[in-house]
């Protein structure tokens, strides 16, 4: 049995259970969630993953495997490869682009939450958050641009999580508003059940 070190509101340990969900690998995979900000780390965590974050997918003794690209790509491979991955040519690049552009999204997006649920209030910085939120939204601007498949692999698995993340966190921001073809993507996704079984929640 694989554990999956996880918290119910990551997007990121998001992408790895949607992954791991659509390869057909949820049964072998134990959920232990954490709750961790940079500001209150986890010791056992960083015993495994020297940076402290979620996911962390402990596969045996020794070092975990992270981040979630390197997770995904890994239980990619015990099926066999190429199944979330595509194989090497134009699809692989469009899907790993796609995944660096919404994992970027989430990084901005997990910054700005910690600036607004954990930094003192003193010590905010409202231009950084400005700068953050510009990426985000500059970045929703092209996905709506984005010829996007309802067929689920690295990159559009990465999208759905970043977009379920938004809800989550950032349900002011209206994302939805100026991104119509963007929402009805999401929406026409919505039923599948390893979105529906991961959605993201508060631990
Ligand atoms: C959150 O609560 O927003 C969160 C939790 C874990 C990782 C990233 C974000």
């Amino acid at each position: 049995m694989m554990q999956l070190y996880f918290n119910p509101a990551s997007p990121f340990a998001r992408k790895v259970r949607i992954a791991a969900h659509e390869l057909g690998l949820s049964d072998r995979i134990e959920l232990i969630t954490l709750s961790l900000t940079p500001v209150s780390p986890h010791d056992e965590l960083r015993s495994r993953n020297p940076l402290g974050k979620i996911p962390a997918l402990i596969i045996e003794d020794g070092p975990a495997l992270y981040d979630s690209p390197v997770i995904c790509e890994y239980l990619d491979a015990m099926v066999g490869g190429h199944r979330i991955f595509p194989a090497p040519g134009a699809a692989r690049w469009t899907a790993l682009r796609r995944q660096a552009l919404a994992d970027g999204i989430m990084d901005a997006a997990v910054l700005v939450r910690y600036e607004q649920a954990v930094r003192p209030q003193e010590l905010r910085w409202q231009a950084w958050v400005e700068g953050q939120l510009l990426k985000i939204r500059t970045a929703l601007d092209a996905l709506e641009r984005e010829q996007l498949q309802s067929a689920l692999d690295i990159g559009t698995i990465s999208i759905a999580c970043a977009l379920g993340y938004l809800d989550l966190r950032f349900a002011g921001e209206g994302w939805r508003t100026s991104r119509p073809r963007l929402a009805a993507w999401l929406e026409a996704l919505g039923p599948r059940p390893s979105l529906l079984t991961t959605a993201p929640a508060v631990a």
